[in-house]
């Protein structure tokens, strides 16, 4: 991949620069921000770390829209972040208006590129994206779902005591408080997870992954956790940078699958060099399935609002 633009250079905009950077996932990584000089010199910052990680990869930032021309991918993190006490659909009227400006620049300055979102309330975020892009569906999906696993991974590693190395997870629905993590379909060294937890700890594992976000807030006051973010950001930027069609859970619009219409919502997928590849309908018994119809409503509640 030649080119990657990141709107936005606040923390998890700026930290995925470097992720992706450090790893060389391709040539050029552009940080576009409006705040005069923010993503300029966020961009200087990284180049002047170059020499210690080693890599080649060219950062740039600034604040003319033209500067993501030639993009093969663009990740939108800009918007508001929510404050202590505030859920990811508070921040949604306004960060609705910065996506719709964003999404008509990349039409605008890249129209062929892939467009992944970050900023929340991402579900529906996603689903206004898509739709003013006007684009095939497989080309606009966001990050959420490959963060709560790699939460939710976590936690399981600290309660079986096992290497978060050994284990697969598994989170759909929308990111929030009704998202579903899928001990059914999680695995420690390939035992399923329900198997190896009693009810007290499946709890545990399932409110600490649902809270995950939230408690970095709460501990930290002034700042939305951005680390993770980041990382997990990059791990689909990898997955699409070497067409790995790997199964990840993505934000991505439901026309038909799993009996659902007209909506987004985390689901695994195949990710590859052209996006959304393939949406894999897992089969999910009736406590699931009623957790994922509850997330979907909450998700269709918001979209009402927006
Ligand atoms: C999170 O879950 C900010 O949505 C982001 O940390």
């Amino acid at each position: 991949m030649k080119k990657i633009s990141i709107i936005g250079a606040g923390r998890v905009g700026e930290t995925t620069a470097l992720v992706i950077a450090q790893r060389c996932l391709c040539r050029e990584v552009t940080l576009l921000d409006v705040r005069e000089g923010a993503a300029a010199g966020a961009a200087l910052d990284i180049m002047q770390a170059a020499a210690f990680f080693g890599f080649d990869t060219h950062v740039n930032g600034g604040s003319d829209p033209a500067l993501i021309a030639g993009s093969d991918l663009v990740i939108v993190t800009a918007g508001s972040p929510r404050k202590p006490g505030m859920s990811r659909s508070d921040v949604l009227d306004i960060n609705r208006a910065v996506v719709d400006g964003i999404v008509d620049q990349v039409l605008e300055f890249t129209p062929d590129a892939l467009l992944l979102i970050v900023t929340n309330p991402v579900d529906v975020l996603t689903w206004h994206a898509w739709k003013r892009s006007g684009w095939d569906k497989s080309r606009v999906f966001g990050q959420a779902g490959v963060l709560d696993a790699a939460r939710m991974a976590h936690f399981l590693a600290r309660e079986t005591g096992r290497s978060i190395k050994d284990i697969h997870t598994m989170v759909i629905g929308g990111h929030g408080d009704t998202m579903v993590p899928l001990l059914r379909h999680s695995s420690v060294h390939g035992v399923s997870a329900a198997s190896l937890l009693d009810h007290a700890a499946s709890t545990r594992i399932i409110e600490k992954t649902r809270n995950g976000g939230g408690e970095v807030l709460t501990l930290k006051k002034d700042s939305s956790a951005y680390n993770a973010p980041a990382a997990a950001t990059a791990t689909m930027v990898d997955a699409i940078c070497h067409d790995r069609k790997r199964v990840l859970s993505c934000v991505s619009v439901l026309q038909g699958e799993y009996r659902q219409s007209d909506i987004t919502a985390g689901v695994p997928v195949i990710l590859g060099r052209n996006g959304i590849e393939q949406v894999i309908e897992l089969s999910l018994d009736e406590t699931e399935q009623a957790g994922f119809q509850r997330s979907l409503d909450s998700i269709r509640a918001d979209l009402k609002l927006a």
